[in-house]
């Protein structure tokens, strides 16, 4: 019967689908990711046929061969920086990720962001609950509207769209948008309009929210020079990778007022935040949690599950990574 390891608890039937199938399914016990080599030492373990592991988890050419006879690593995110398909490039190994069912909920995090720094709720409910709020005040914690405002799209994917969606159906935001080659999608979708560059883009946007992939090319993409392009009334708003913004400028930025605010779910030295930036007011941080509700975590499992029974039972895994 072939051996599945899962590296770390997962919420949802995903096990149980693994576990019917007559598999046998070695859930790790810990509670906490594993280190590199707790992770290498399991796969050297035992023959295992499938991992699912999370984004947590490097799948590089040691790990690849530490587990000779694994047919497919399923990651469990959609974001897949953590393997280097160079590495799974040269070898017979399958991987693959979960797109397509967090996509919703990611977008949802992401207007709950943009929401929040602009309605300065964090702030407000702060205030409140340390007996602050003493009586009504015409300008008592002004923020700002969304209503009319443009929203910049850096990265028009699966998400990407679905934020100029809501952006453009539910606040009546004007949408631009960045990205290798113009989608038409998101242009009827949204009504949104291309801008070829990204500095055109910031010049012109009031929230800028970032869904591109980690790639060498978006690494630090918003960086000292991409903040003084911005508007000093914009907010950045970070649901896609920390490394994508180069965060110590980041705390620059929003110190000296370059831009008004921003609302991160992701850092660039994650669970690490570059100094200063939780003490400064214009910012709200979350911790890695965009695609995380109930819902949307156990569709995460059962589509890696899915992904594992294809290829076990002699298929295509349906949403393989292509390298
Ligand atoms: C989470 O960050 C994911 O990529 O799914
Ligand atoms: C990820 O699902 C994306 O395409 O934005």
């Amino acid at each position: 019967m072939p051996r599945i390891y899962i590296t770390r608890k997962i919420p949802g039937a995903g096990v149980r689908m693994l576990q019917e199938k007559g598999y046998e399914v070695d859930v790790s016990p810990k509670n906490g990711a594993l280190t590199r080599e707790e992770f290498l030492g399991v796969l050297r373990g035992k023959e295992y046929d499938a991992v699912l592991c999370t984004l947590l988890d490097r799948i590089d050419g040691e790990a690849l061969d530490a587990a000779p006879t694994v047919k497919i690593f399923a990651n469990y995110a959609v974001g897949f920086d953590n393997i280097d398909l160079a590495a799974v490039k040269e070898r017979s190994v399958i991987v693959s990720n979960t797109p397509g069912v967090l996509t919703n909920t990611v977008a949802e995090h992401t207007f709950a962001l943009m929401l929040a720094i602009a309605h300065r709720i964090v702030e407000a409910d702060g205030f409140t609950r340390e007996g602050k709020y003493k009586e009504w005040a015409p300008e008592l914690l002004l923020g700002n509207d969304l209503f009319g405002k443009t929203l910049g799209i850096v990265g028009a994917g699966r998400i990407g769209a679905r934020v100029a969606y809501h952006g453009a159906r539910g606040f009546d935001m004007k949408i631009i948008y960045t990205d290798v080659k113009p989608n038409a999608d998101i242009e009827k979708e949204a009504g949104a309009e291309y801008r070829e560059k990204l500095e055109d883009l910031l010049a012109e946007a009031d929230f800028v929210s970032i869904h591109v992939p980690l790639l060498p090319s978006t690494r630090h993409l918003i960086n000292t020079e991409r903040f003084s392009q911005m508007k000093s009334t914009a907010y950045l708003v970070n649901t896609s990778r920390g490394p994508v913004v180069d965060e110590v400028a980041l705390v620059e930025a929003l110190r000296n007022k370059t831009i008004r605010g921003a609302a991160l779910d992701v850092f660039e030295n994650e669970p690490a935040l570059a100094p200063g930036l939780a003490g400064l007011a214009n910012v709200i941080i979350t911790p890695h949690i965009a695609s995380g509700t109930e819902e949307t975590r156990a569709a995460m499992a059962e589509l890696a599950a899915k992904n594992i029974i294809a290829v076990l039972e002699g298929g295509e895994a349906p949403t393989a990574i292509k390298g």
